[in-house]
């Protein structure tokens, strides 16, 4: 892939957002602050462009994107079937991270859609994000900006660490607030299905619509729910560079024991040990750079993404992450942790 100069632009400048509409409607690509994480966008009915999109992140081309739009009757004119619980789902949560997937219209690439017969819609609540979508008046595919399996970026630094040279810029929103991305939220006439644990927990989608069925759809007369199986929940993910574990608190000391035995085996010098602790209990093991989060969901959540990348940053090669408690709050976490700490397939 061609390298090419990636623009700094500021979402609180004016001129800033519009030239990053300039470029999208030219076909190229925008990393986009959104409440949850970074994206990548370009123009979502522009196969071509979103190609780009696949190709700057090394994404598998079987992996759909989640479409972007200013308001909740651009999301709907996306699809062709839009049923009473999605207008209640979205009065609830949009603008917001909940996304929606719902029969797409034709007018949907399939390069979007992963050649699946289904669309994932949101309308995100971050202002430079509306302020853009608004301007543009077009649909934007925006996947996590950051090379596929890595990390999501929640600044627009890590942004460029994962994509500077291969996209056209990068529009700096600031740090996310919700720092982990949406709720996935299938809606067809089987009923509402969570096929991604986010930032809305789902037990305030159940509140709203009863009772949530987890996980993707095991249909097998239909060939398309192979894409609605929602295939970016594949096993490893959002993972930093290097061994990951996870463990209770009283196990940290024995698992860097474990993992650095491990490391040595494979590397030619001791390697730097990580830490992840939850909550003030755990005490600070010795000889490792550790790194706290505070026990609050929310407050976990914002940061996580941020110390995964401060502890490859940091180069460390073995590291434990101390498990989070159980309870729906915690669901969306405990999901990239796992996914972080599985083999590489
Ligand atoms: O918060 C977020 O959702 C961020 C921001 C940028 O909006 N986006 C994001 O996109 O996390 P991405 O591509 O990293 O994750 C999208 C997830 C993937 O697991 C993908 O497989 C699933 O949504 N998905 C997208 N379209 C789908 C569809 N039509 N059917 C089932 N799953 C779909
Ligand atoms: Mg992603």
């Amino acid at each position: 892939m061609s390298t090419r100069k990636t623009e700094r632009l500021d979402g609180s400048i004016a001129a800033d957002v519009e030239r990053a509409a300039r470029l999208l409607r030219a076909g190229g690509l925008v990393a986009i602050p959104t409440e949850t994480v970074y994206g990548l966008a370009a123009l979502a009915l522009d196969p071509l462009a979103v190609r780009g999109i696949y190709a700057a992140k090394g994404r598998p081309s079987s992996n759909p994107l989640i479409v972007h739009t200013h308001d909740l009757e651009s999301a709907r004119a996306l699809t062709s079937w839009w049923p009473p619980l999605a207008s209640a789902l979205a009065g609830a949560f949009w603008p917001g991270p909940l996304s929606l997937v719902l029969p797409r219209a034709e007018t949907i690439p399939d390069e979007v859609t992963a050649g699946g017969q289904t669309v994932a819609l949101r309308v995100p609540d971050h202002p430079v994000a509306r302020a853009l979508l608004k301007q543009l008046g077009a649909p934007l595919a925006a996947p996590s900006a950051n090379r596929s399996e890595h990390v999501s970026p929640t600044t627009a630094e890590h942004v460029l660490a994962d994509l500077d040279g291969r996209i056209d810029a990068v529009l700096d929103g600031g740090q996310c607030g919700f720092g982990i991305e949406s709720t996935v939220l299938q809606l067809d006439r089987a009923g509402p299905r969570l096929l991604r644990a986010g930032a809305i927990p789902r037990d305030r989608l159940e509140a709203l619509i009863g009772p949530v069925a987890l996980g993707a759809a095991q249909d097998r007369f239909s060939k398309s729910v192979l894409v609605s199986a929602s295939p970016g929940q594949h096993q490893r993910h959002y993972a930093p560079a290097g061994l990951l574990r996870l463990c209770v608190g009283p196990e940290v000391p024995s698992v860097l024991c474990d993992l650095s035995a491990i490391a040595q085996e494979t590397l030619a010098e001791p390697p730097k040990l990580g830490v992840l602790l939850c909550g003030d209990e755990t005490p600070e093991p010795a000889g490792a750079l550790v790194l706290r989060l505070p026990g609050d969901a929310v407050v976990y959540a914002r940061f996580l993404y941020s110390a995964l990348r401060a502890l490859e940053d940091a180069e460390c090669s073995a590291i434990a992450i101390e498990e989070v408690p159980v309870g729906v709050a915690w669901d969306a976490i405990r999901d990239r942790l796992t996914r972080a700490a599985a083999q590489p397939s």
